[in-house]
């Protein structure tokens, strides 16, 4: 009996997962072939230029959930999960190691395990209270080769040359020109073909949603991530995620709000997100140098924020597989550290890539896509430190204040070289101060107005633990050291959080702010 309910309470909390059990989440994005080997070698070399598989996979992630847990995740982001196309010639195109070249909806990839191993993974995130998001591809099949050879009995479900568009190819122009273009051409090259799904027909529709209910039924799937969204018509999509019955974020990798924010609409405006590029764009700028233009980060966040029908659905990141490394741009740690944790506090599901915890710093594709396990998974790193550190009190901040992921963050401060959101209910808000003078920035102090905070009550700054009380009309005066940033939360609030030691040692005055 005792068995039994068991059984019925995990089902109940993980199994499928809606946008709202969604928003307080924070997610590791884990490239599947590049993330952990089975047998927890950390030595075998895998030359990213090769694009190569390297043989990571699903059993080699679940050894390794503490490391991702460690840092304060509560869901894992893995590579698309479904067959891929065999290779031809994989000096030519390199192999299928990312997953984006799928030719059978219904089988695994065998690279990455068996269906066991992949509801094994379920089942251990589920175990600790985690969701799994698989990275799906809707758009498009693979082909390594000539478009006039392909063998389409050879896929599986689509198995006509009928369930394609006829073959054209997506020019760049077409993104300014064409937009029909985007949707019905092809993706891909002379070496390989991406054959562009026949989205509008009546069977290839019904079969996708067969196909998703199935997948995610079969391995206990909790969200999706969906590839290049912006290649398929608008009006396709919200049945398709209905039907999918899950939280899903998409690509649409474009930086103008007016043009990505509809496909939050169309996905579903209050069950599905897209991955936040009109942020990535400005975040990246404002702080890849001392040059950045904080106003322009602050417009773009405004414009986001008024044009994104939920900007708390959105996926916030500062990395992913698909651009070079944050640290290309910049070596300043500090600079760095203000970039992930904008990307960690303003609006949105965080997204943290594998590797930004250990300074990896790979140029664009494929250099970007280094193998996890040379950095021996160092929980001692400094950002892996510093990522626990913002998750915590993000997660702290959810589970205290009902508010905080549905109030949009407000900027109430920005000049030339700083930005300060606050975000969450009045009194127990979360002030985030940034600022983009890099390491070398000279100390000031910060007085901030239209905080929220009761006057007189004690905030903490929870990357050095110093504590400021808030003047008698609201302000809080913040000593912006060199390479500033401050991320305050109210010090009741921290009780029993752990955070700078609250619940483990409660200090002198604790709780007496007000109550
Ligand atoms: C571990 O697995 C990798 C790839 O699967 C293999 O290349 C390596 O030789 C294995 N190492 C050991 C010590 O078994
Ligand atoms: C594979 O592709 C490479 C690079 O394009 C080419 O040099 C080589 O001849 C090809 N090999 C075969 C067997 O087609
Ligand atoms: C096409 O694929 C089918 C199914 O895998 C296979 O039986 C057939 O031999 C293939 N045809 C060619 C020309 O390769
Ligand atoms: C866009 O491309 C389609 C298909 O090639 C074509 O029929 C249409 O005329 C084009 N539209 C414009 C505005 O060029
Ligand atoms: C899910 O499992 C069922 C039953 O084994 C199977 O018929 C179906 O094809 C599977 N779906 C997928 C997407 O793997
Ligand atoms: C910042 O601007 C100054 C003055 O315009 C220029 O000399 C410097 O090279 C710039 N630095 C960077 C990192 O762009
Ligand atoms: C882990 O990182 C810390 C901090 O950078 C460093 O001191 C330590 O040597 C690293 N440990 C290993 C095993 O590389
Ligand atoms: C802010 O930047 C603008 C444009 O670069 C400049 O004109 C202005 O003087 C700066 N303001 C301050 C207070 O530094
Ligand atoms: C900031 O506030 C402090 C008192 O908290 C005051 O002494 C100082 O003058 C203020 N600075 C500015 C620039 O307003
Ligand atoms: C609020 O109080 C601080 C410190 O006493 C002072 O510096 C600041 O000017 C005051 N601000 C307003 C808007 O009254």
């Amino acid at each position: 009996m005792l068995a039994l309910i068991a059984v019925l309470v995990h089902i109940s909390v993980v199994f499928a997962a809606t946008a709202d059990q969604w928003r307080g989440r924070s997610i590791y994005q884990v490239l599947t072939d590049r993330f952990a080997l089975t047998n927890g070698t950390t030595t075998k070399l895998c030359d990213t230029s090769q694009r190569v598989y390297c043989g990571g996979a699903w059993q080699g992630l679940i050894n390794k959930l503490d490391y991702i847990q460690g840092m304060g995740f509560s869901a894992v982001w893995i590579s698309p999960v479904t067959h891929q196309t065999p290779i031809s010639n994989a000096s030519a195109s390199g192999e299928s190691f990312h997953g984006y070249w799928q030719d059978d909806l219904y089988s695994l990839n065998p690279a990455f395990g068996s269906p066991d191993d992949l509801r094994a993974l379920s089942a251990a995130l589920h175990k600790r209270n985690m969701f799994l998001m698989v990275d799906i591809v809707v758009n498009h099949f693979s082909w390594p080769g000539d478009p006039s050879t392909i063998n389409y009995t050879a896929y599986r479900p689509f198995n006509q040359a009928e369930h394609f568009h006829p073959f054209c190819q997506i020019q760049d122009s077409d993104y300014s020109n064409n937009q029909t273009r985007v949707e019905q051409c092809w993706l891909g090259n002379d070496i390989n073909q991406l054959p562009d799904v026949n989205t509008e027909s009546d069977f290839v529709q019904s079969t996708y949603k067969s196909w998703i209910k199935s997948l995610i039924a079969n391995y206990s799937i909790d969200g999706l991530r969906i590839d290049t969204v912006r290649h398929i018509r608008h009006t396709f999509w919200s049945s398709f995620v209905s039907a999918a019955g899950v939280y899903a974020v998409g690509e649409i990798f474009d930086g103008d709000p007016l043009y990505t924010c509809p496909y939050q609409t169309a996905l579903g405006a209050s069950t599905a997100g897209v991955l936040n590029y009109p942020a990535y764009f400005s975040i990246t700028q404002a702080f890849s140098s001392t040059n950045g233009s904080i106003s322009a980060l602050a417009n773009q966040f405004n414009t986001i924020k008024s044009t994104c029908p939920d900007t708390n659905l959105l996926g916030s990141f500062l990395e992913n597989h698909d651009n070079p490394r944050f640290p290309t741009l910049t070596q300043d740690s500090a600079l760095t550290q203000n970039a992930i944790a904008f990307a960690l506090l303003q609006d949105g599901i965080p997204i943290v890539y594998q590797g930004q915890e250990q300074h990896y710093s790979g140029g664009a594709d494929p250099a970007n896509r280094e193998a996890l396990w040379l950095s021996g998974y160092n929980t001692s790193s400094a950002l892996y430190t510093f990522i626990r550190q913002i998750n915590t009190l993000r997660n702290t901040a959810v589970a205290r204040d009902k508010g905080y992921t549905t109030y949009k963050a407000w900027p109430i401060h920005t000049d030339n070289s700083t930005i300060a959101l606050r975000k969450g209910s009045d009194g127990k808000a979360m002030i985030s101060v940034f600022s983009n003078l890099g390491v070398k920035g000279q100390p000031y102090t910060l007085n901030i107005s239209q905080t929220g905070y009761y006057p007189g009550s004690v905030v903490v700054e929870i990357l050095s633990c110093h504590k400021y009380t808030v003047s008698q009309n609201g302000t809080l005066a913040v000593d912006m050291g060199a390479g500033a940033l401050g991320v305050f939360y109210p010090l009741i609030q921290l009780s029993g959080s752990g955070i700078c030691g609250a619940g483990k040692r409660p200090e002198e005055g604790w709780g007496r702010q007000w109550s």
